[in-house]
């Protein structure tokens, strides 16, 4: 029997990245995964393919209604929804043979199958052709993601009713789109059947979209999408699903009203549970919290010597970078190196048109707290590269501490924030103050400009800007 010192299930980005950080620290390591090709959810039917039907849908209707104000005559525009598909399979292909190459470089062993763990130390992986190998170690980490949540009135049959792995796959829009739930995955997927041509709508039981992401650029991005046609029903709980002839019917309640809603498919987009049950951690003993997530300490050990847990299927964010940066810490921490995580300084993002990016505290997060803030905001139409672009929708926001001035929360909407954030994460990581950030020089014309003037505004001394 091969004996490795580490052994990842879940070739995610969680689980990967561990992986390559074990190969660096010369740990003789393996991974393991269920499916054919590496990289889990979000390589394969998440943050990716999604990612690739929203820049062509963008493309899109940027080719529709906006080339023309720039005096590029397009003549009719139209939509090869296959090839759009095809290229999505591509840039999915391209990532997922990436992380087989990475493996290689790295000394990786991988293991196509299904991996359990059978005692502390022994990992047992079945493969689909029912064949068993048993590999030992002395290091199990479980990187093994999450899976989307079913309403329990709503089950999941891939066709009209969806989850987003199927709402990736569609091969023509489908002439009404519902979407249960206003998160990443229902704003994302509902924008991408929206520009393609579907009439959308979302329902969403809280009183406000993009849960976790401050109120005033949700609100404003609400605004942003409801004018690119997505109809939104706010405090509507939906409560039943019917299919009649292959149409939905789905029934809501707002209040003491009960609404109906027909479409030709429903997304369900609710939320994401742990992927947790079913790989032995259990029958070793490990330690599950009342959401079934692993429970670790800080340095990502369960309550079993040996056996560690990141990602999704652990507490907190569901987000790539989080699972990728906990992989990187725990290794280091199981190599005798001293890996840690800042998780004020990991950024959510929408990838909406406009985008919305944020990290640290929301400014009802810092009222909550009790914390003596202030607030620096400023609109992208005030700034001289969104003005050349045609690109004006959204603002830059700063909460900081009002005697420290340190920088407790960033939001960014524009159609670059997810790229624009990244400047606030650095700052907030080194414990910067907005001061600091206004002082440092950025170049012309960029949209960054709005981000040092955002900084520059919570001592309300914005440059170019009429009403402070
Ligand atoms: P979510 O938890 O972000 O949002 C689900 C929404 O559904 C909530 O606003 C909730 O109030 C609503 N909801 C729940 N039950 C409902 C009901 N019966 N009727 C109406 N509304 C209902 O979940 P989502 O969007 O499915 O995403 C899952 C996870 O994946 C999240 O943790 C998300 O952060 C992550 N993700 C991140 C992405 C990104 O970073 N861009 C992209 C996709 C997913």
């Amino acid at each position: 029997m091969e004996k490795f010192d580490l052994v990842i299930i879940g070739s995610g980005p969680g689980g990967y990245v561990a992986a390559i950080r074990a190969g660096q620290l010369g740990l003789k390591t393996a991974m393991v995964e269920k499916d054919k090709d590496l990289g889990g959810t979000c390589l394969n039917v998440g943050c990716i393919p999604s990612k690739a039907l929203l820049t062509s849908s963008d493309h899109f209707i940027f080719a529709k209604k906006e080339a023309e104000k720039h005096g590029i005559v397009v003549g009719s525009v139209d939509v090869d929804l296959n090839k759009m598909q095809q290229r999505k399979e591509k840039v999915v292909k391209t990532l997922t043979g990436g992380v087989r190459a990475l493996m290689k470089t790295n000394k990786v062993t991988t293991f196509e199958g299904f991996g359990t763990i059978t005692a502390p130390g022994k990992v047992s992986v079945k493969s689909s052709d029912g064949k068993t190998q048993e590999i030992e170690t002395k290091n199990i980490i479980i990187a093994t993601g999450s899976a989307p949540i079913e309403l329990p009135f709503a089950k999941f049959d891939g066709k009209t009713i969806v989850s987003s792995t199927e709402a990736l796959t569609f091969t023509e829009p489908p002439r009404e789109f519902l979407v249960i739930g206003a998160g990443a995955i229902g704003l994302e997927l509902g924008s991408v059947w929206a520009r393609l041509g579907s009439k959308v709508t979302i329902l969403e039981f809280l009183p406000r979209i993009a849960v976790g992401f401050d109120l005033e650029l949700s609100n404003l991005l609400q605004r942003s999408l409801t004018g690119q046609g997505i109809t939104f029903h706010l405090e509507t709980k939906v409560s039943a699903i019917k299919i009649d002839n292959g149409r939905v019917t789905a029934t809501a309640t707002r209040g003491n009203e009960e609404l109906k809603f027909e479409a030709a498919k429903v997304l369900v987009s609710v939320g994401r549970k742990p992927f947790s049950e079913g790989l032995g951690a259990e029958k070793v003993g490990v330690e599950f919290d009342e959401k079934k997530r692993i429970k670790v300490d800080q340095h990502f050990k369960t309550n079993v010597d040996g056996i560690y847990a990141i990602g999704d299927v652990i507490a907190g964010q569901m987000l790539a970078h989080k699972a990728e940066d906990e992989g990187i810490a725990c290794v280091e921490r199981i190599a005798g190196k001293d890996g840690h995580i800042n998780y004020d300084a990991i950024a959510g993002i929408i990838y909406t048109n406009p985008e919305l990016a944020g990290v640290g505290l929301t400014e009802d997060q810092a009222k909550e707290k009790g914390i003596d803030y202030r607030v620096g905001r400023f609109p992208f139409r005030a700034n001289a590269r969104a003005i050349a672009n045609d690109d004006l929708d959204g603002i830059v926001k700063f909460v900081a501490d009002a005697k420290a001035d340190r920088i407790l929360g960033a939001h960014i909407l524009q159609h670059a924030a997810s790229e624009l954030i990244a400047e606030a994460v650095s700052v907030i990581e080194f414990g910067g103050s907005s001061e600091d950030l206004a002082r440092t020089c950025h170049s012309h014309p960029t949209l960054s400009e709005a981000v040092k003037e955002a900084a520059m505004n919570v001592e309300k001394r914005a440059l170019h800007i009429l009403n402070r």
